[in-house]
């Protein structure tokens, strides 16, 4: 496994692979790996000749006050898992080589990623625009993997790609769940056990939901709301943030549910540590 940390080795590097006609998979991270990163991982090594895994914890992606110190990182860890992975290459640049003195640009989608997440954390989706762009431009990859869980994420970056004439294609995986149902994510190492029972109150209000509609033929939209508001707020640590039931091509939200279009999308802080998930309809 090549460990890659300069910008301009790593787009060397990426150049030449495709000079010699190797796909690239590449999954974008900011570490901590779990089993949903190493699903992606998977995927990408599936579709592709070469698998480029980047960790770094991108700053411009937090707004004042987010976790971005607090965010959690483990370097040596993470490379371990990727080794045992066996993935390619796997490029670890610091902010100073991403964004050195002077950096100034910054790309913004202005539909999809005004909504929803974009209304609490009004720069985010900037600053993952503006790094993914980065990536693409130094990893050139033939595919690139998101997972389900950051669903927004995924449809932003598509449009994006989409937008700026980028010759990759963006794959979406399945998210990963552990046994009790909650998402994985790595803000989840964030929370106490009192936290994370209220944390798991996320995917089971969405499961909840679901099944009104699947199950019972239930259409309207409200009713589906109130189902899961009502089981994710009697969570004592849950602040809610948003309940939508939005298209999962661009999540626009919906008048009246369409199965295999809708998706009921959720997101919340349990205590200081925000969490989103979503389900398919
Ligand atoms: O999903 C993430 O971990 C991040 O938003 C990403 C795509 C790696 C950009 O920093």
């Amino acid at each position: 496994m090549q460990v890659i940390r300069s910008v301009n080795e790593m787009q060397a590097t990426s150049i030449g692979l495709r000079a010699e006609g190797k796909l690239i998979g590449f999954v974008p991270t900011m570490g901590y790996l779990h089993d949903g990163h190493l699903s992606l991982v998977e995927v990408a090594k599936a579709k592709a000749d070469v698998s480029v895994v980047s960790i770094f914890v991108n700053p411009t992606q937090f707004g004042v006050g987010e976790d971005l110190e607090r965010y959690p990182r483990d370097l040596e860890r993470d490379l371990k898992l990727c080794e045992d992975c066996s993935v390619d290459i796997v490029f670890v640049p610091s902010t100073e080589e991403m964004y050195p003195a002077g950096h100034s640009t910054q790309v913004e989608e202005t539909a999809v990623a005004t909504d929803l997440c974009g209304v609490s954390r009004p720069t985010h989706f900037r600053g993952v625009i503006t790094i993914c762009v980065k990536l693409f431009n130094l990893c050139r990859p033939d595919f690139v993997v998101f997972g389900q869980k950051d669903a927004q994420q995924a449809v932003v970056i598509r449009r994006m790609a989409e937008d700026l004439n980028f010759p990759v294609e963006i794959v979406v995986a399945p998210t990963v769940r552990d046994e009790d149902g909650l998402a994985m994510s790595t803000r989840n190492a964030c929370l106490d056990p009192r936290q994370r029972e209220d944390a798991l109150l996320l995917s089971r209000s969405l499961f909840a939901g679901k099944s009104l509609v699947d199950d019972k033929g239930i259409r309207n939209v409200d009713r589906i709301k109130s189902e899961v508001t009502g089981i994710l707020t009697a969570g004592r640590c849950v602040r809610l943030n948003y309940v939508e039931v939005v298209n999962r091509e661009n999540m626009e939200t919906e008048a009246e549910i369409e199965p295999g279009r809708s998706m009921i999308v959720v997101a919340a802080w349990i205590d200081e540590v925000r969490l989103i998930d979503n389900v398919m309809l």
